[in-house]
């Protein structure tokens, strides 16, 4: 990657929150995926106090206009996104594709606000997010966002529990460890609670991940190749998991993926490619 480090790559623990639409056309996915089904009100529902944040009837959750990014590189500065408008609605499934290095993560980063863009406007339910400072949009990432990455990204030393625990801590709530325990039950690892990250499978760490991200019922989940990192079968899993658990709480998904199986299950697919976003 030119140009050094990126700023961002805040711990995937501070982000998360919520609203609601579970009723995105989705195909059934195919019955190996359904392992892990929770109940209709399952323990997110039944976990958590959903606080939706307000948007006007109408008006989407998030809302980006002429976003552009660009950053300095040895060779000169490099313009990764010339103007990206993107709608998304209140528990909108969105598939986000494109060739690699079209600027996808980086559109990501933009939206959880883990990254500023060089220009351009986003708002979420009618708030500017632009002008907030990074105290403020910390905040709002841990009330409003979950991510889910390619490679899991939990911290290391702590067990299942106290990797989904972490976001709970953060907002507050006394109660975090009986909550992750629930959580992990709802994603079928009850059992390994007190397993650290070395001891699950790439397709357990994800799940973990993905209650993690969940945990503070955001409205909208991020999701970078979440089964980049998996084979076929695990990778349906874990997606039959994402959507469901997302679509029970009522949040948005942001997902990006080369698999044409996982945009197939997105209400909509956009295509980012020459820094602009259009149809597939
Ligand atoms: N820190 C950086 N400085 C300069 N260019 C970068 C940096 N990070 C990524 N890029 C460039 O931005 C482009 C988009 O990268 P990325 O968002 O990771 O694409 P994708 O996720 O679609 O593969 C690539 O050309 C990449 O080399
Ligand atoms: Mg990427």
């Amino acid at each position: 990657m030119p140009g050094g480090p990126r700023q961002s790559a805040a711990a995937p623990s501070a982000m998360h929150a919520l609203t609601a639409n579970p009723a995105a056309t989705r195909a059934p996915l195919p019955a190996r995926c359904m392992a892990f089904r929770p109940p209709a009100r399952g323990p997110y529902a039944a976990a958590m106090e959903p606080t939706p944040p307000s948007t006007s009837p109408g008006a989407p959750l998030l809302r980006a206009r002429g976003l552009c990014l660009t950053l300095p590189a040895a060779a000169g500065p490099v313009n990764i996104l010339r103007g990206v408008d993107l709608d998304l609605a209140a528990g909108e499934t969105v598939g986000l594709v494109g060739p690699s290095g079209s600027g996808k993560t980086s559109l990501l980063m933009l939206l959880a606000g883990l990254e500023r863009p060089t220009s351009g406007s986003l708002d979420f339910a009618g708030r500017d997010l632009t002008g907030l400072d990074e105290d403020a949009l910390a905040r709002w990432r841990r009330d409003h966002v979950g991510i889910v990455f390619q490679s899991f990204h939990l911290i290391q030393g702590m067990t299942a529990a106290e990797n989904v625990a972490v976001p709970l801590e953060l907002a507050g709530r006394r109660d975090a460890a009986a909550v992750a325990a629930r959580l992990l039950e709802a994603v079928g690892l009850g059992h390994r609670l007190r397993h650290l990250p070395t001891q699950l499978s790439g397709g357990e760490q994800q799940r973990v991940a993905l209650a993690r991200a969940l945990a503070a019922r955001p409205a909208l989940l991020l999701a970078d190749e979440p089964t980049g990192n998996l084979d076929q079968e695990t990778g349906e899993v874990v997606m039959a998991l994402l959507f469901r658990l997302c679509a029970e709480a009522g949040a948005a998904v942001l997902l990006i993926t080369h698999d044409p199986a996982l945009t197939a299950h997105c209400a909509r697919v956009v295509r980012l490619a020459d820094g602009r976003l259009g149809a597939p």
